[in-house]
């Protein structure tokens, strides 16, 4: 099999999650590596046998024989870092957020499609087997008509979270706060399953941490495409924190993800549900709330890459959460500023 060959571009907590993935692959080839600071790419490399490391990511996009990159860099950076790589004709893939708002997200988007290489954006949770058996009911009517889609991200994130990292909890770094970082797989989810938000409703603040400039809790009513109605709300300061949790309801049953497991699925003809694949024979390289999807993400983008088909995450579709987002920052923004 025709082995893509790729560079990890950012080697902090995540990028040695798709490192880990792609050596294990045999899709992949992992080439090169790079982080600015050198010490992180090359013990990166070492580990995984890369040929080499750089601290400069253009010398990757140089390469004729590197076909694909992973940008595991902080948020500002992966909207500039995708159209560079695709103006080399490097395929993407980005990890969440595509872009801190949606002018640069489109940005990003129109350079893959104009140099015709493929770009996937990092929602992994699409591939959990409890993601696929809750939207192959939805979409096989087996729930009958989507009545509320909701999601619940009670997470405790210590002041250390953002003081240890200085991209995070600033607008021009991260674009945002727990919505943009932490909440928007939920999110992505619940756009998923129900559509496109119609119009909504939105509560902001920072109510748990003092070296912050963006909210670190949130709450949102909506109103999908479907014609569903949700609620979601989304903190970083709420101690201890619990599992994700999504409840689907509709006319004819309903559904509810914990954590990245289904666990209740009742509906009015008794239909079961089946989860295609199971979970252990996954390997996770990091922490846990990061759910053990990586994997089957990165083998999606390698095979669409080998066989010039569509990633099931392409950037159209990891940009709806950011659509969304940008209307609702832009609202809370105009509010603080008042
Ligand atoms: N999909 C998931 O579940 C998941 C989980 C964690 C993080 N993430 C995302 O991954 C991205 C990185 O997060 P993280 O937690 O690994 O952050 P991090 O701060 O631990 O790592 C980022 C790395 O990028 C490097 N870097 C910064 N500028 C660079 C540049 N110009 N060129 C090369 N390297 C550069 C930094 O030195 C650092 O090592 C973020 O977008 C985050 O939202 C996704």
């Amino acid at each position: 099999m025709k082995k893509v060959r790729c560079a990890v571009v950012g080697c902090g907590v995540i990028g040695p999650v798709h490192a880990e993935a792609l050596s294990r692959s045999e899709r992949a080839q992992l080439v090169a590596t790079v982080d600015i600071v050198p010490e992180r790419a090359r013990t990166l490399a070492e580990k995984y046998k890369a040929e080499s490391w750089y601290d400069d990511y253009t010398k990757v996009l140089e390469r004729s024989d590197i076909d694909a990159v992973f940008i595991c860099t902080p948020h500002y950076l992966h909207s500039p870092m995708v159209v560079d790589a695709a103006r080399h004709g490097k395929h993407v893939l980005v990890e969440k957020p595509l872009a801190t708002d949606s002018a640069t997200a489109s940005m990003a988007v129109t350079a893959c499609k104009e140099a015709g290489v493929r770009l996937a954006v990092c929602f992994q949770n699409r591939f959990n087997p409890a993601t696929s058996a809750v939207k192959r009911a939805i979409e096989r009517g087996v729930l009958g008509d989507l009545i509320s889609v909701t999601g619940n991200v009670s997470w405790y994130r210590p002041e250390e979270y953002y003081t240890e990292s200085p991209w995070r909890g600033r607008w021009e770094t991260e674009g945002g706060g727990v919505l943009i970082n932490q909440a928007i797989h939920t999110l992505d989810l619940l756009l998923y399953f129900a559509g496109d938000v119609r119009s909504f409703s939105a509560t902001l603040d920072r109510l748990g941490h003092s070296s912050i400039e963006v909210e670190d809790v949130a709450s949102i009513s909506m109103k999908f495409s479907s014609g569903a109605i949700g609620n979601f709300f989304a903190s970083t300061c709420s101690y201890p924190g619990f599992d994700v949790r999504i409840e689907v309801t509709g006319t004819n049953g309903s559904a509810v993800i914990e954590g990245d497991k289904l666990t209740y699925f009742k509906t009015i003809t008794g239909d079961t549900y089946s989860l295609e694949e199971e979970d252990s024979d996954l390997v996770t390289a990091a922490k846990s709330y990061y759910g053990s999807s990586h994997p089957r993400l990165i083998e999606d983008f390698l095979d669409s890459v080998i066989n010039d088909r569509a990633p099931l995450v392409t950037g159209e579709e990891g940009k709806r959460s950011i659509d969304l987002l940008d209307a609702i920052y832009r609202e809370y923004r105009q509010q603080c500023a008042k």
